[in-house]
């Protein structure tokens, strides 16, 4: 663990799966920023991370404890938190309360997670959507090793809290060059989000973004990207 160095914003940011494929884009985004950065994510993928040696604090341990997570948090000006369902341990759960519970008082929270999940159950999906989400979440259920319920759970606890949430709902993500700042709605099924694809490096560029931005607390945004065809779309129609 390098020791916390002074950042040129003066604000510090966790990143909570830091190890993740969007946890290190939102490190790279966080320090391009001038943010200091602390970064939580399992021992074993503390290697993960070997590129930004030097520029971050790393806290390795089980992002679900709790000791872990009040360590990480202390101090900081927002938690970008990487919610997944995988494993069987009510991973994602144990992971939202640790951060709902230790992060300061006011402090920018901000949740990543699919388009599964409904905040008010207001998102109308495509039936292939649905089936790919019942036969998936079951069959991963069964081999123990997704439980997309856990997922859920997280997301309704951070929905019921009063803290400063968002919580950011990716569409289908894919790896390539930056396409800017994704646009997003407030369900899925809204026309603009028809192309159910964003570039990760974006999907990561949105969560660090949703800090400075008070119009997205207590918000779940659905995403897409800049570029897709239904995002080019919508604007043309909506200048
Ligand atoms: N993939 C998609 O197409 C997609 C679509 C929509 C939304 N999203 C959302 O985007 C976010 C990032 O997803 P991603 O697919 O791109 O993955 P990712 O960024 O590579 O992150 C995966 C994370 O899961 C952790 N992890 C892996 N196996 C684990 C286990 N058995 N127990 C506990 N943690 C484990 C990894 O930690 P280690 O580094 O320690 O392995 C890492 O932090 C998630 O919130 C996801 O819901 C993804």
């Amino acid at each position: 663990m390098e020791p916390i160095g002074k950042s040129g914003t003066g604000k510090r940011v966790c990143v909570v799966g830091a190890s993740g494929k969007l946890g290190r884009y939102m490190v790279r985004h966080a320090l391009d920023r001038g943010y200091e950065v602390v970064g939580v994510c399992r021992e074993k993928s503390t290697g993960k991370l070997a590129d930004f040696a030097g520029l971050l604090t790393v806290i390795p341990g089980p992002t679900s404890d709790p000791a872990v997570i009040a360590r990480a948090v202390r101090g900081c000006d927002a938690v970008l938190t990487v919610l997944v369902p995988w494993g069987m341990n009510h991973y994602a759960t144990g992971t939202a309360q640790a951060v709902l519970d230790h992060a300061e008082p006011g402090a920018r929270l901000v949740f990543s997670c699919g388009w599964h999940i409904t905040r008010d159950g207001l998102d109308v999906y495509t039936r292939s959507f649905r089936l790919y989400a019942a036969v998936f979440g079951r069959l991963a259920k069964l081999a123990r090793f997704v439980d997309i319920d856990d997922q859920v759970e997280a997301c309704r606890r951070i929905f019921a809290s009063s803290t400063q949430w968002t919580v950011v709902r990716g569409s289908d993500l894919e790896e390539g060059e930056s396409q800017g700042l994704p646009v997003w709605s407030r369900h899925v099924g809204d026309p603009v989000l028809a192309s159910n694809l964003t570039r990760r490096v974006d999907y990561a560029q949105f969560m660090v973004e949703a800090i400075g931005d008070r119009a997205l607390i207590h918000e779940a945004p659905a995403i897409v990207g800049r570029l897709a065809p239904s995002a080019i779309a919508h604007a043309r129609q909506h200048p």
